[in-house]
């Protein structure tokens, strides 16, 4: 287990080493300040998120520096919910309604700055489900397919990391109508397409130690 000091110095030389084009560095910096002040662990969550979905990424031959910083702000979003949804007490249903608007949230508070992690964090919680979230509308009428596949893809694996950090770090119980004796059984469950992701993500999980 890292302390939350080498953590934000491990995620402080990264921003640095990939040092993104866009202003995407600054974002990334603004955000995670942002959320440090009042949101629990958010930020740790974050930035735990971030360092396993670039590990898969690297793993599975993606792009470990796109996986990277969309798993560092795919919880901007949280920002416009109160900060008393994360002092972690166990969160009722209506309140959990109210948690999952920031992956909506994120997006579009993200897509006039960073098209492709705005994606990402809009996607992070509903990407085989239907009823809320984005559709193929949202996403920039010039892209490729190939661009659409590679956030459909770092989506996914910023989705399993997010659930793996949240299920072994957070005191909160996970409402979100997963059910299963083990956290596999839950993650093959939820994203039965992504059983090789869920597998390198666990994998690497226990070997990071973070
Ligand atoms: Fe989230
Ligand atoms: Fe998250």
């Amino acid at each position: 287990m890292v302390t939350k000091e080498e953590l934000m110095a491990m995620i402080n030389a990264k921003i640095e080493l990939y040092n993104p084009r866009g202003g995407l560095s600054q974002t990334a910096k603004f955000f995670l300040a942002l959320i440090g002040i009042n949101h629990g662990d958010t930020r740790e969550h974050c930035e735990r998120v971030a360092l396993l979905a670039e590990q898969v990424a690297r793993m599975t031959k993606m792009d470990a520096k796109a996986a990277f910083f969309a798993g560092l702000l795919h919880d901007t979003g949280k920002l416009v919910l109160p900060a008393s949804l994360f002092d972690g007490h166990n969160i009722s249903a209506e309140e959990y309604a109210h948690v999952k608007e920031h992956a909506i949230a994120g997006f579009r508070a993200l897509r006039g700055l960073h098209a492709f992690t705005a994606l990402c964090a809009g996607l992070h919680h509903n990407l085989y489900k239907a009823g809320y979230g984005l559709t193929l509308e949202d996403f920039p009428k010039d892209w490729s397919m190939a661009t659409i596949k590679k956030v459909l893809e770092i989506s996914a694996v910023i989705s399993v990391c997010d659930f793996i950090d949240a299920y072994t770090h957070r005191a909160t119980k996970i409402l979100d109508g997963s059910a299963g004796s083990d956290l596999r059984t839950m993650l093959v469950q939820k994203y039965p397409d992504d059983v090789l992701v869920v597998d390198l993500a666990l994998l690497a999980n226990d070997e990071m130690g973070l």
